[in-house]
């Protein structure tokens, strides 16, 4: 069995007004759902499923909205002498980088960069934003992370952001990477994937809606 947890940041001040990427620090829905996840790793991700204390990895983006999300995970917790939730912080999981539309909302794109904005709905995998990226970049930049995720035997939580877990998600549970890009990925909920050799699919998937 391996078992992956994949969230969203919490809210932050970006989403509450629609602009896209930046570094926005988060909103007090998003740091209750800070406090919410830590609970939640806890209780899940640092125990098994008969409660004993397990050694997990906690990974993040390089931005503050990730890492303020983690903030409350007791990480720094020793099991073993090992450090219980090994933890890292990785660029590659950052969002997908909008370039010039950074800061922006779809409505400000529309009217600065109209061209862009249909060009973006012809292809939306494809279509690279301009002095930014792709999804296509985004699946490249991706590829090595996921390998290493499937490498480990203890479970791992990434904290990420929606285009990033688009991507991650589609992989793990085998959706054709053409649809990745319109797939909705809520906030304050945590998608669990644990691969289950007793399962037809090969795995099995919760969600946990954490609120507020
Ligand atoms: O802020 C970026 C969004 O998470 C990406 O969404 O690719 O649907 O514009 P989009």
């Amino acid at each position: 069995k391996h078992t992956i947890y994949i969230t969203r940041h919490g809210q932050s001040e970006y989403n509450l007004v629609g602009k896209l990427g930046g570094n926005p620090p988060l909103t007090e829905a998003g740091k209750e759902y800070a406090r919410r996840l830590a609970k939640f790793a806890e209780e899940n991700v640092c125990k098994d499923d008969a409660g004993n204390v397990r050694r997990a990895r906690l990974w993040t983006s390089s931005l503050q909205r990730t890492i303020l999300t983690a903030e409350h995970i007791p990480h720094p917790i020793v099991c073993d002498g090992w450090q219980q939730m090994a933890t890292r912080v990785y660029r590659n999981l950052d969002e997908i980088f909008a370039g010039e539309c950074e800061g922006l909302t779809y409505a400000e794109i529309e009217k600065l960069h109209g061209s862009e904005a249909s060009l973006r709905k012809m292809d939306k995998i494809g279509y690279r934003y301009p002095r930014g990226e792709s999804y296509f970049d985004l699946i490249a930049r991706l590829d090595p992370l996921v390998h290493e995720l499937e490498s480990y035997e203890e479970p791992v939580m990434v904290i990420s952001h929606q285009a990033v877990m688009r991507i991650l998600y589609s992989y793990l549970v085998g959706i054709d990477r053409e649809r990745a890009p319109k797939l909705e990925i809520p906030l304050h909920t945590v998608v669990k994937i644990t691969y289950d050799a007793y399962n037809e699919c090969g795995f099995t998937e919760e969600r946990f809606y954490l609120g507020p």
